[in-house]
């Protein structure tokens, strides 16, 4: 398939301030808590290095990272999910929030939620800077949702197509040509 980059969808402005928002709403709801963030490799890093930087620092923030696969290359999610990168804390009784870049089908999120409530999990909720619609198999609320986008392949911000444009300070459109 031939690509283009296409138009701008989301300014780095506009990111800015809302990754701002969601840091408050953040500080807020774990005032008195420690939180871990457990962000999913490797999309979520740019997202989750804002996110941190916008908690309050009253808040105690632990970080780790998860790396499954789902896409390979393609930009269709296939049905399986492969633990590529575990975590290096355990999560028994912590109070976890899943960062992802962005939930589609929601089944990277479904494995990834149903693998950390097994481990006994104290509290888990979700924060994903985007959500497309039709997000079917994860059916658990997303608690902090950046923005809810049109079923299209977007790029930028972390988010790839086969390995590129994860560096784009804004999120665009990637276009079929
Ligand atoms: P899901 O399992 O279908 O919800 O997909 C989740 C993962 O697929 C995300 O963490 C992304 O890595 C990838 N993904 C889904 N949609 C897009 C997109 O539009 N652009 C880039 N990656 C995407
Ligand atoms: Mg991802």
């Amino acid at each position: 398939m031939k690509t283009a980059l296409g138009a701008i969808l989301i300014t780095e402005e506009e990111i800015r301030s809302r990754i701002a928002e969601m840091g408050r709403q953040i500080s807020r709801d774990y005032a008195d808590h420690t939180v871990t963030l457990i962000g999913i490799l490797k999309g979520s890093f740019v997202f989750l290095a804002d996110l941190i930087r916008a908690i309050s620092m009253d808040v105690p923030v632990e970080v780790d990272f998860m790396s499954v696969s789902s896409y390979g290359d393609a930009t269709t999610t296939s049905g399986t999910i492969h633990i590529e990168k575990d975590l290096g804390i355990p999560v028994n009784g912590k109070d976890v929030i899943i960062v992802e870049d962005i939930v589609d089908t929601g089944l990277t999120l479904l494995h990834v939620y149903n693998i950390l409530s097994g481990r006994g999990a104290g509290s888990l909720r979700v924060a994903t800077l985007l959500e497309k619609p039709g997000n079917s198999k994860y059916e658990g609320a997303i608690d902090y949702v950046g923005f809810r986008i049109p079923s299209k392949f977007v790029v930028g911000f972390g988010l790839d197509y086969a390995q590129r444009y994860r560096n784009l300070p804004d999120i665009r459109v990637l276009d079929e040509i």
